[in-house]
């Protein structure tokens, strides 16, 4: 039954920003506060799912629900990929660093005498939605997220197909109401072959709970005849 498809099924979820680095006491970041992916994690875990959460910021932890905390896109990645073999569904809702300093410094960067400015170079992070998405296993159900400033329907689809997901998650970050840091947001489901949903306003927590029922119909697809 698709309504207890879920139980006792291994979810991992990603969420908030990754830190990248650069010295001891400095990293580049975003605005994300892992509220979308613990929101996540509650929907799933209500749903009767192992939930593992690996998120770079620390929440109330939701019943149920196994945090792992990590900091950068390559530990995010690397938890992900420990916990992926057991899972049915994984869900990127963190808000991943596409670049990274190339140098990590050991010690303190300093200020040099008259030196008015600074060119920090940057190295491309590996992409851990698509890494997941073009090696998943044909009962695994992968979801992204697309966080976007324009284009927003445009730029989903294209990640719906280049991300290898099931289904892309889309939400317009210009907008205050939503996106990064709000309690609310409001999304646009993409599915390949479907026409786009529009979930309104809403807790992100209905939201999140709109997204684990399609995950679990996608599931159903792929695990009951
Ligand atoms: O955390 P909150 O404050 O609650 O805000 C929620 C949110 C706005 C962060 C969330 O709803 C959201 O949109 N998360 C995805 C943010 C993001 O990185 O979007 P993107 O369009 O840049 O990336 C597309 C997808 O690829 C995302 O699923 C992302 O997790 C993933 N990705 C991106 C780059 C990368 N190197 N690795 C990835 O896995």
């Amino acid at each position: 039954r698709v309504d207890n498809i879920l139980k006792d099924k291994q979810v991992v979820i990603t969420a908030g920003g990754t830190q990248e680095a650069l010295d001891p006491v400095r990293y580049l970041t975003n605005r994300s506060s892992g509220k979308m992916g613990y929101a996540l994690a509650e929907a799933a875990a209500e749903r009767g799912a192992q939930v593992i959460l690996i998120a770079t910021v620390k929440r109330p932890v939701p019943y149920g629900v196994k945090l792992i905390k990590v900091s950068d896109t390559q530990s995010m990645l690397g938890a992900v990929e420990s916990y992926l073999p057991g899972a049915s569904v994984f869900i990127a809702a963190a808000a991943v660093s596409d670049f990274r300093p190339v140098q990590l410094a050991k010690n303190k960067i300093k200020k040099m005498p008259g030196q008015t400015s600074w060119q920090l170079a940057l190295t491309l992070n590996p992409d851990i939605l698509a890494t997941v998405g073009q090696a998943k296993k044909p009962q695994q159900v992968v979801v992204g997220f697309a966080a976007e400033t324009q284009n927003l329907a445009d730029n989903a689809q294209k990640k719906l197909a280049s991300k290898g997901a099931d289904m892309i998650v889309a939400n317009d970050v210009s907008d205050q109401a939503a996106g990064f840091n709000s309690n609310d947001n409001a999304v646009i489901l993409f599915i390949k072959n479907q026409s786009p949903q529009t979930v309104a306003l809403a807790d992100k927590l209905v939201i999140a709970r709109k997204i684990i029922d399609q995950t679990m119909a996608l599931l159903a697809s792929k695990v009951l005849e």
